[in-house]
């Protein structure tokens, strides 16, 4: 029986992922790595610095990079992304969302948040959806990312649920591979190519209701 939700946010709650993106477009303009449109769906779900060795071994440049200069790429892209972060408002919401919330809140589904980012918190404010959430779990506190199955297994921990009885929303592949680990239901929101494995997909985050879920489990 599903007694819990734990959800991503990039690409599930907000459009941030395109946020994300133009920010390291940025970034790979400065280091020399030509922006391929696959660098944006690669780049889903992945932390910070391991988002920024992803560019750096795209590019041309086969200059070593200290650990120092690195971490002020990320700093530098961080700095462009919170810019964009501070003109969202309840509108940058994506379709449906609130009122899957709403509806989990009514039938007393509890909801953790399981983001890689740690902007997460900010954004949820931006958003005003913080309340929403009885469970964040802290990406600081983690030993590893996305596709490792420690923050969807941490999420149903902190819900004081088994991995079985919680289901898994994800935009990127890693986190639906991530879900997969953890032994949740997976659902998968965005093109089915990309989101292979998992158990039941969504085009849309319009299409993200209880009634359809339950139609599919
Ligand atoms: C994930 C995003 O949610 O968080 C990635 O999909 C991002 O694009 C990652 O790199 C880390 O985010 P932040 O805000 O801590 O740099
Ligand atoms: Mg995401």
């Amino acid at each position: 029986d599903i007694r819990g939700f734990i959800l991503d946010l990039d690409g599930v709650i907000s459009n941030t992922s395109v946020l994300h993106s133009r920010a390291w477009q940025q970034i790979a303009h400065k280091v020399e790595t030509p922006w391929h449109p696959k660098l944006s769906e690669e780049l889903k779900g992945v932390g910070r610095m391991d988002s920024l060795n992803l560019i750096l071994r795209r590019g041309r440049r086969r200059v070593k990079y200290s650990l120092e200069d690195k971490v002020r790429l990320t700093e530098e892209k961080n700095k462009l992304y919170i810019e964009l972060v501070n003109k969202m408002t309840p509108d940058d919401i994506l379709p449906g969302i609130k009122k899957f919330l709403d509806s989990l809140k009514a039938n007393h589904y509890p909801i953790a948040l399981a983001s890689a980012s740690r902007n997460a918190p900010l954004v949820l404010e931006k958003l005003q959806l913080t309340d929403y959430f009885d469970q964040i779990v802290d990406p600081a506190k983690l030993r590893k990312g996305k596709p490792d199955p420690e923050i969807f297994a941490t999420g149903a921990k902190l819900l004081g649920l088994l991995p079985e009885e919680c289901i898994g929303i994800e935009d990127s592949a890693v986190g639906i591979t991530a879900i997969n680990a953890a032994g949740e239901t997976s659902i998968g929101i965005g093109a089915r190519h990309v989101l292979r494995d998992a158990h039941i997909n969504f085009a849309d985050t319009r299409d993200l209701t209880l009634e359809n879920i339950k139609k599919r489990l």
